[in-house]
């Protein structure tokens, strides 16, 4: 039986805030599904504050025991769970978790270093050394170094093989050298392994030390090679492509089923796409927009950041809204751009919303109201979005990079054969957006045809199926 232990600093149901999160909560349920007695699957996380106490209820306390970080003694509980065929460990240090949020504090390079070495030395309280450690993130980047710097060299440790997944190159762990003992308990001897433009850069180091290194789509795996999208990693990424694999991710086809979910209106399938519409009429009367079921209906839901093509949006829109269209906007993040869609919102009081706000629940009930789903990214490792969307009825509109690229391909007819399952373009540009954009809206207005092609995209198959076959083979389980 191959034992797999997955590290990561959130998972949904528990503590997620992005894409991490919803892979975490899904993938290791996957595995254990596809193993069967195979398989023993485990994760491992931080308590945070935000898990709920439902969760905690459900909790038993595996082990109390110190930590040593550098100089300190921390106290370090290990809490469990088991659920669908997943046992769940928690790390409890309330000092370092029980706090609002989950990153952005002053101290998290510490709070993260001591999460990656209680993990290591869970594995010797527990004694459970699995076969597999798949860290994933900069967050869990030590788990990997400390595994093959410090643990090597003890018996039970070193036939442990492991995994680090790349899920976005953009944020790596830097840190400056003063703190290499003090923080991360490492030596001059790491320096090298470690060091990248004269500072720390844990991700870099555990690009070098994994066994295996992943990312989160074929496209972004060779994407990251070059300083277009490798944010200053490109010749590490490069040297180590001998490692890399990119495996696109999948969506949660049980929680995320416009058949079953709870949130819509109005359930449907791609069977009886007509009911969709009933959810868009409600949102737009949540929203108090003109109600009208005909009038196409573009959404994004999305972090404001620059890297989800956010400029190229502020380049288009006012031409996209000339036409008798609507726009509703869900997600927080970068000021200049909450101001921009408030703004946008005053303008256009009759055809733009702008919910500044992240709830998961709205995001739902939108991901069926529309009828596009705009998804420009700059750079998109994988992107769950573009999935969601489509498994919902709601055409993605994308730029062909990263998973992206590898999701969505572009509309088009043969001989009266519709092909691809949303609209997308190649570069940069404003005008390619709003072209495709405009080119979505033609095809909506032959409405016959505009369902078939609905139907086509809602059977897309972006369910975990094939990806969590490629990591059963990559776990050495088939
Ligand atoms: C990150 C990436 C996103 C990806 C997710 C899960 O959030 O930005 O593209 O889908 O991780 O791997």
């Amino acid at each position: 039986m191959k034992q797999i232990l997955f590290v990561g600093s959130e998972a949904a149901p528990f503590a997620a805030t992005g894409g991490l999160g919803d892979v975490l909560g899904s993938l290791p349920n996957e595995i254990a599904a596809l193993g069967g007695d195979d398989v023993d699957v485990r994760v491992v996380l931080p308590l945070y504050a935000m898990v709920k106490d439902e969760y905690r209820a459900m909790m038993r306390t595996e082990a109390e025991f110190t930590v040593s970080l550098a100089w300190r003694r921390l106290y370090c509980g290990i809490k469990s769970l088991y659920k669908d065929g997943v046992t769940w460990y928690f790390i409890d240090n309330e000092y370092y978790f029980k706090r609002n949020g989950l990153y952005g504090h002053f101290d998290d390079g510490e709070r993260y270093a001591f999460f990656c070495t209680a993990v290591l030395e869970m594995m010797r309280v527990l004694n459970f050394y699995p076969d597999y450690m798949h860290a994933n993130d900069w967050q869990s980047a030590l788990t990997v170094i400390y595994a093959k710097r410090k643990y090597a060299q003890v018996p039970e440790y070193s036939g442990i093989k492991s995994v680090f997944t790349i899920h976005n190159i953009e944020y790596q762990g830097v840190y400056g050298f003063e703190i290499l003992g003090d923080i991360f308990n490492l030596h001059e001897g790491d320096r090298s392994f470690v060091e990248n433009d004269g500072c720390i850069n844990l991700m870099k180091g555990a690009i070098q030390l994994c066994d295996i290194l992943t990312t989160v789509s074929p496209r972004y795996a060779s994407e990251i090679q070059s300083p277009e999208y490798a944010h200053g990693l490109e010749s590490i990424i490069s040297a180590n492509s001998y490692k890399l694999r990119g495996i696109l991710n999948g969506i949660d086809y049980i929680s995320y089923n416009p058949k079953t979910d709870t949130a819509l209106w109005e359930n449907f399938t791609y069977r009886s796409i007509d009911k969709k519409a009933q959810n868009k009429v409600e949102f737009q009367g949540l929203m108090n927009l003109p109600v009208d079921a005909d009038k196409p209906l573009y959404a994004m839901i999305t972090r404001l950041a620059t890297h989800k093509g956010l400029d190229l949006v502020c380049g288009m829109i006012d031409r996209l809204l000339c036409e008798d269209v609507q726009f509703i906007l869900l997600g927080t993040g970068d000021g200049t751009y909450e101001e921009f869609f408030r703004k946008l919102e005053e303008r256009y009081p009759d055809k733009v919303r702008s919910l500044i706000m992240f709830d998961r629940d709205v995001s739902r009930k939108l991901y069926a109201a529309a009828d596009f789903f705009i998804m420009p990214s700059k750079s998109e490792p994988c992107g769950l979005s573009q999935m969601i969307a489509s498994r919902y009825g709601t055409v993605p509109i994308t730029r062909e990079t990263g998973g992206l690229a590898d999701s969505i391909h572009g509309y088009y007819e043969d001989k009266g054969k519709l092909h691809g399952n949303g609209f997308t373009f190649a570069n940069y540009s404003s005008d390619e957006l709003l072209e495709r954009s405009l080119a979505a809206k033609a095809l909506y207005e032959d409405k016959e045809k505009f369902k078939k092609f609905v139907s086509k995209v809602m059977r897309t198959d972006f369910s975990w199926g094939r990806s969590a076959e490629e990591y059963m083979r990559m776990y050495e389980i088939r």
